[in-house]
């Protein structure tokens, strides 16, 4: 998760421990370092903190180095453990690698190398990468003619930093829909996933851009494209001290990992369509045969996650025609529930560890049901307790109000729900690639949202002194409402309630009174009948003096006339709308928190993983 490489005139192992340690608030479960001396690489490499790492290392120490790379690892595929930490070293351990992403293509890469003789190790995709980088060198390339060859052959995501222990004077790096950016010193250069891994050496910096090649030395930088032809990253000076820079020019980890989510649904969505085109997930270890024995679907998760299975609901329901319940983790065992070996439960954990959802999961189990966690942290208690895992691939989430984890956890539960409906028929291959591909529409649609946050900005200010706010969304928009409201409480610490709009004839409409601000999702036309009577819903609260927010799809021209503020959205599928409407609800509880003078990072009297019941 965190990358550095160094070379210059300074002891390397100093400039690369320090550059972990600046990036440490990424998260990490293993790091490791690789130094160049004497023709020679050493690695050292431990799971767990740095501390271990740095424990490592006293016992036996680097030789002298001015040229090294490091990594922080936070687990993908594979567990957080020595052995599959970074750096890792080709077949005749001449070149070191460390790599950020996931390369799609390297199982068919994987059984070419095999072909060709080579013996690998591990079930990891960067060992296929370091294994054709060093053939490349052996084979008499350059390690930047080596590293753009290579880069030619993958698909994916991915940023690599490597060094050759025959040519200690440059590193390469290189990177696709994954960030390296370098920094420019004196006599020395850098290499990091972001300026944190250098700023306290230098605060000039070039970013690369999408599929370059960059070879750093003591005094010289060059950048190509992966076909080889010179190019130029963009020059900039970092204006931000540490503690911004390791928010990437945000003021909360908050703001940043919102911004994040277009990368995180993308990354969500790597590697998921097989060759013939039908979708697999990796760590369903499940059985076609198991899944289609399963008669009912339980989704327990507290919280956001929670509100993330409420829209699993709908779109199980709707592509499977599997009953689904949504039950929060606290309350499932405690009911005696009806489970056998024909349920399935689907825990949803962001952190993995929550520990009702974990008790919840054990009781299931103990009922011979079936558990499929849907979790970000691999490794953690919930997924090795589970019978399969979905992993989310967010990256680590910091702000203890989630965001990046709540969108991947919905592309997570779509990617279920229609995995499902291929394995038990209920939908045909063209329907799900057409829904697949409504997925990867999204980044760039959220892209369209986070443009225009200034504006939300502008609203979330403009109600610092509201007190209460209502949120009613009604079929997927739902959850949404609660969502959004959620938010507010979580952060702002203000009286915030989700509604189904259809329900607040029935009761909660007595809070409403003139000038209570009222966020309203609205469905996307198309589904009139939905349409229509949301909008009735507003109506009814407007003709009570509410002060009316509605997020609604862009040419919705029938939606005016309701609206007192109106922010809209771009268009996508009923089902699919939670994947955008969040995104100005979670903004819009962000800026106001912050104007508040809230900590927006660390709310009073939340923990990001609650591991007491
Ligand atoms: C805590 C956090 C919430 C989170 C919930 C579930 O209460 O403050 O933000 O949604 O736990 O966490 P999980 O890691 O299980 O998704």
């Amino acid at each position: 998760c965190g990358i550095v490489g160094y070379v210059g005139s300074q002891q390397s192992e100093g400039a690369v421990i320090e550059g972990l340690r600046r990036m440490e608030y990424r998260g990490y479960d293993s790091a490791g370092i690789a130094v160049v001396a004497d023709g020679t690489l050493t690695v050292r490499k431990k799971a767990g903190k740095l501390a271990n790492l740095d424990k490592v290392i006293s016992e036996e120490p680097l030789p002298a180095s001015t040229t090294g790379i490091g990594h922080t690892r936070w687990a993908t595929h594979g567990g957080p453990s020595d052995h599959n930490a970074h750096p890792h070293l080709g077949a005749t351990g001449r070149v070191a690698l460390v790599h950020n992403g996931i390369i799609e293509n390297f199982a068919e890469l994987r059984a070419q190398l095999e072909a060709d003789g080579h013996i690998l190790v591990s079930e990891t995709d960067t060992e296929v990468a370091v294994h054709l980088l060093e053939a490349a060198v052996v084979a008499g390339a350059d390690l930047t003619t080596a590293m753009q060859d290579v880069c030619r052959r993958l698909e994916g995501a991915f940023t690599f930093v490597a060094v050759d222990a025959q040519d200690p004077s440059r590193i390469v790096g290189a990177r696709r829909n994954s960030p390296l950016v370098v920094g420019l010193g004196d006599g020395e250069n850098f290499l990091g996933s972001d300026v944190a891994a250098f700023i306290e050496h230098t605060r000039d910096a070039l970013e690369l851009g999408q599929d370059q090649v960059v070879t750093i030395t003591a005094s010289d930088v060059a950048v190509t494209g992966f076909d080889g032809t010179p190019s130029e990253g963009r020059r900039y000076h970092v204006d931000w001290d540490l503690s911004a820079a390791q928010k990437d020019g945000h003021d909360w980890f908050m703001r940043k990992e919102i911004h994040e989510q277009p990368r995180a649904v993308a990354d969500a969505l790597l590697g998921r369509r097989g060759v013939d085109g039908r979708l697999q997930l990796d760590e369903m270890r499940l059985s076609d045969q198991e899944l289609r024995d399963i008669d009912k679907i339980i989704i327990i998760a507290a919280g956001t996650s929670f509100y993330a299975g409420m829209v699993a609901k709908y779109a199980i329901e709707h592509w499977c025609r599997i009953p689904v319940e949504v039950e929060l983790s606290s309350e499932f065992r405690y009911r005696d529930p009806i489970v056998d070996y024909s349920t399935l439960v689907v825990a949803i954990s962001q952190s993995g560890e929550t520990a009702d959802t974990l008790q919840a999961i054990r009781h299931a189990r103990a009922q011979r049901s079936k558990v499929l966690a849907i979790c970000n942290t691999n490794g953690s208690t919930i997924p090795r307790e589970s019978d399969a895992v979905i992993y989310m691939h967010a990256g680590p989430e910091i702000g203890v109000a989630s965001t990046k984890g709540y969108v991947t956890q919905l592309v997570a539960c779509y990617l279920l729900a229609l995995y499902l409906a291929q394995v038990k028929g209920t939908r045909y291959g063209d329907e799900i690639t057409q829904v697949v591909e409504q997925l990867e529409a999204i980044p760039a649609q959220i892209e369209k949202v986070l443009a225009k946050a200034e504006d939300i900005y502008r609203l979330a200010r403009h109600h610092v002194d509201s007190r209460s706010f209502l949120f009613l969304g009604r079929h997927a928009g739902y959850p949404v409402a609660l969502e959004g409201a959620l938010k507010l409480k979580e952060l702002a610490y203000l009286h915030a309630e989700g509604f189904a709009a259809g329900e607040l004839k029935h009761g909660p409409i007595a809070l409403v009174e003139p000038g209570l601000p009222v966020l309203c999702i609205v469905p996307p036309r198309g589904r009139d009948q939905l349409h229509d009577k949301m909008l009735s819903g507003i109506q009814e609260v407007r003709a009570r003096g509410a002060h009316t927010i509605v997020l609604a799809e862009e040419g919705d021209d029938r939606i005016a006339p309701y609206a007192d503020e109106l922010v809209t959205l771009p268009r996508v599928p009923v089902l699919l709308q939670p994947l955008v409407a969040v995104i100005p609800l979670q903004l819009f509880a962000c800026e106001l928190a912050s104007a508040m003078g809230h900590d927006v990072d660390q709310p009073r009297n939340l923990a990001k993983s609650v591991t007491v019941e």
